[in-house]
């Protein structure tokens, strides 16, 4: 897959070079009600005007440039993609002055330093050109520094600024940035001492990119550096730092599970993709391994050539890993060349890839296949005992398949078949990640199209697929490019990547690093004849402790049935002994906050709402369950920090990404009013970490 908005890459070693100061273990432990920075200590007064509440940034100073001034204090509540999340009435926007390229400088009054700060930035992502920092004004040394998200909704920032307790310093707000797009920052609510720490009780989650330790030399596990984040996963995979998107070459290999991921290690956006690398003995405990593959080398930083999406097979031959994917190349840096071709690798010790002598193995895209030719994919086809290869396409309006079969058992020779299937044109002009692969008695096509991910159930016959029912993989938000493999034991299984294009929010940009992959997923054929999910068996490994089983329950009013955010729910609901018109269920859940799903008896439905739970994508999203034979409703819920995969006991899936402002949102509660929901058994599991493979 593809985006288009690219920013100054930043090299690792930079990024390294932002963590001006190295934090201690003890001072990054948020601690729920006690008080790592004794805040009480040391506590000055900060800045003038520290909200921007008074006008045209009064007590402010415009050291250099045009880009802020008296018009960039704004009263603006919300933007296109929801509220500003800022405090009080006005804040600095940092686009109201002078637009988006112009550069400026801008300085707070000074004060002395108290044991801890924190703000609220937004704005573009450029560690080097957009950040608040502060300034030690006896020799103008910049102490810590912070860059925004690509959001223009603002984020809290908690500094640790005991070493400078009681010196002169400064905030800084700089903006050397002339891009056209995200070349701005956004800043409101600079707090000292004790309140910079939370509200009426609450206390922020500790968010920052100088609150995260550097993985190298850490001394720590994975695991133990993972737990340190707030709002990271805990038993998904993610990146320690950078931005990760589509899985890739899903298959188990000499017993373990392999997963890929599109890759970029410099910065959390997207950019020139490489690939990530774990493995796993059960597809849920994950060992990170080296990068397998990385772009082409370029001098040109405008060139964001690289390896995008493909599939692994298993060369029997040689019992090598064999990686068959799509390689990207940026026509405008290397004209001449083709887009989009079809390349492959390979490894006989998992770790090393070597480029196969016969690449490209497609050189160009067949006939009809202008708006794009990318994310082959691998199957074996029993219909006539050949390897074949789905690879995704667009023509005019329409997104479609194209299909090539194999002419060598090493698969290096492929021959171009026919356009396998093809959309009307209502979902999308591109069909990305297509899979296909035979279930039960039927065959499934499955394909990303206009940021959603569609699954087709019907019949092939080695060149053709006709669909006889059509939906959607998942209901929720943060789910796309999902992918298939048949594990050892002949399981359909699926992973999908838990974010997708359309949403500008990537919160956890501001600790480093964006994109996580859900757990692995077993397919299976609806009832109703439609494509079905549900976490993998050993999904159960994952607990960290015994479960607590509330047991059978009638419950009218609310129930309290744990605080934790990272945990698995189990409800199994009697449909025929409730009365009620609905019952809810809270996650993420504080006196601020939470993630609301709600299920309606009448009409089966559940809809899962987001709207105040946090920084990140606000929105609400529905699906109607289909009525269960036995009159039992499952639900299965894995909440892990900042996601939520809701499966439905008829295979719905819900994916959603949730980032919690304060360390107290982890209540989990369930309401019914009007009536009783009645209850077979509410299970609550703690779930530990992903890193123990
Ligand atoms: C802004 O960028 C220019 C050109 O890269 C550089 O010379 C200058 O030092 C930068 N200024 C600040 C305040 O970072
Ligand atoms: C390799 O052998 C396994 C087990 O017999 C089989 O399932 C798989 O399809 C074979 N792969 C190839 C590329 O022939
Ligand atoms: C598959 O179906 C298509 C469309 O009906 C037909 O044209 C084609 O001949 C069939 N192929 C085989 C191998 O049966
Ligand atoms: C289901 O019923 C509830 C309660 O009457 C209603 O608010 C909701 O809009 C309905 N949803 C659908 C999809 O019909």
């Amino acid at each position: 897959m593809k985006h288009s908005t690219l920013s100054t890459p930043l090299s690792r070693a930079l990024l390294t070079l932002f963590l001006l100061s190295t934090p201690t273990l003890s001072s990054i432990l948020p601690r729920t009600g006690s008080d790592p920075y004794s805040c009480h200590s040391n506590h000055f007064p900060g800045p003038l005007n520290p909200s921007f509440e008074e006008p045209a940034l009064k007590s402010w100073t415009v050291v250099s440039g045009t880009a802020f001034g008296p018009l960039s204090s704004s009263s603006e509540s919300t933007y296109w993609g929801g509220p500003f999340q800022k405090v009080g009435t006005n804040f600095l926007w940092g686009i109201t002055q002078a637009g988006e390229s112009v550069v400026g400088v801008l300085h707070s009054s000074t004060f002395k330093a108290s044991n801890v700060m924190s703000f609220l930035i937004g704005g573009g992502y450029d560690p080097s050109n957009l950040y608040v920092g502060l300034q030690l004004v006896s020799t103008s040394a910049i102490l810590l520094k912070q860059t925004a998200t690509n959001d223009e909704a603002m984020i809290r920032i908690v500094w640790d600024t005991r070493e400078w307790a009681g010196q002169q310093v400064r905030v800084v707000v700089v903006d050397n940035s002339t891009a056209e797009s995200w070349g701005h920052v956004n800043v409101d609510d600079v707090r000292t001492g004790c309140d910079a720490l939370g509200d009426a009780g609450l206390h922020f989650n500790v968010l920052g990119q100088n609150n995260q330790i550097e993985e190298k030399d850490s001394g720590l596990s994975a695991e133990e550096l993972f737990a340190l984040d707030p709002i990271r996963p805990q038993f998904h995979y993610t990146p320690y730092q950078g931005w990760i998107n589509d899985p890739a070459g899903l298959v188990q290999w000499e017993g373990r599970h392999q997963l890929f991921s599109q890759f970029n290690p410099d910065e959390p956006l997207w950019g020139p993709m490489h690939w990530s690398h774990a493995d796993s003995p059960d597809a849920v405990h994950w060992r990170e391994l080296p990068v397998a593959l990385y772009p082409p080398p370029t001098s040109n930083p405008a060139d964001n050539s690289g390896r995008f999406t493909g599939s692994a097979v298993v060369d029997n031959s040689t019992g090598a890993l064999h990686l068959i994917f799509t390689d990207f190349t940026n026509i405008d840096a290397n004209p001449g060349a083709v887009a989009e071709t079809v390349i492959s690798a390979s490894s006989t010790d998992g770790t090393t890839f070597a480029y196969s002598p016969k690449n490209p193995l497609i050189a160009r895209p067949p006939p009809g296949s202008s708006n794009a030719f990318r994310d082959p994919k691998v199957f074996w086809d029993k219909n006539d005992e050949t390897w074949k290869m789905v690879v995704g396409s667009g023509e005019g309006d329409k997104g479609r398949v194209q299909l090539y079969v194999a002419k060598d058992e090493a698969l290096l020779s492929w021959e171009y078949v026919s356009v396998v299937a093809e959309g009307d044109g209502s979902t999308g002009n591109i069909w990305e990640c297509p899979n296909m692969f035979p279930i039960d008695d039927k065959w499934v096509l499955f394909y990303g199209g206009d940021a959603l991910g569609f699954y087709e159930v019907g019949s092939y016959n080695g060149t053709n697929f006709v669909s006889e029912k059509m939906g959607l993989l998942d209901a929720g938000p943060d789910s796309y490019a999902m992918q298939w493999y048949v594990d050892d034991a002949g399981r359909n299984l699926a992973i999908t990547w838990m974010g997708n294009w359309p949403t500008s929010k990537w919160p956890s940009r501001i600790n480093g690093w964006a994109g996580a992959q859900s757990v692995t997923r077993e397919l299976f054929l609806r009832d109703d004849g439609g494509l079905g999910s549900k976490p993998i068996a050993e999904v159960a490994n994952l607990a960290s402790g015994p479960v607590q089983n509330l047991g059978k329950k009638n419950v009218h009013g609310t129930i309290k049935v744990g605080s934790t955010n990272t945990a698995r729910l189990q409800l199994e609901v009697d449909l025929k002994a409730s009365n009620a018109p609905a019952f809810t269920t809270f996650l993420y859940q504080s006196k601020a906050e939470s993630v609301v799903l709600k299920y309606n008896f009448g009409n089966r439905t559940l809809t899962l709402d987001t709207t105040s739970a946090g920084y990140g994508q606000a929105g609400t999203w529905s699906a109607v369950i289909a009525a269960p034979k036995n009159d039992v409703l499952t639900l299965d819920i894995l909440i892990d920090r900042s996601s939520v995969e809701i499966f439905a006991g008829d295979g719905t899936a819900m994916t959603a990404t949730v980032f919690p402002r304060y360390q107290e949102s982890t209540d989990i509660k369930i309401e019914a009013v009007g009536g009783k929901a009645a209850f077979n058994s509410i299970k609550l599991t703690p779930f530990g970490s992903t890193w123990k493979a």
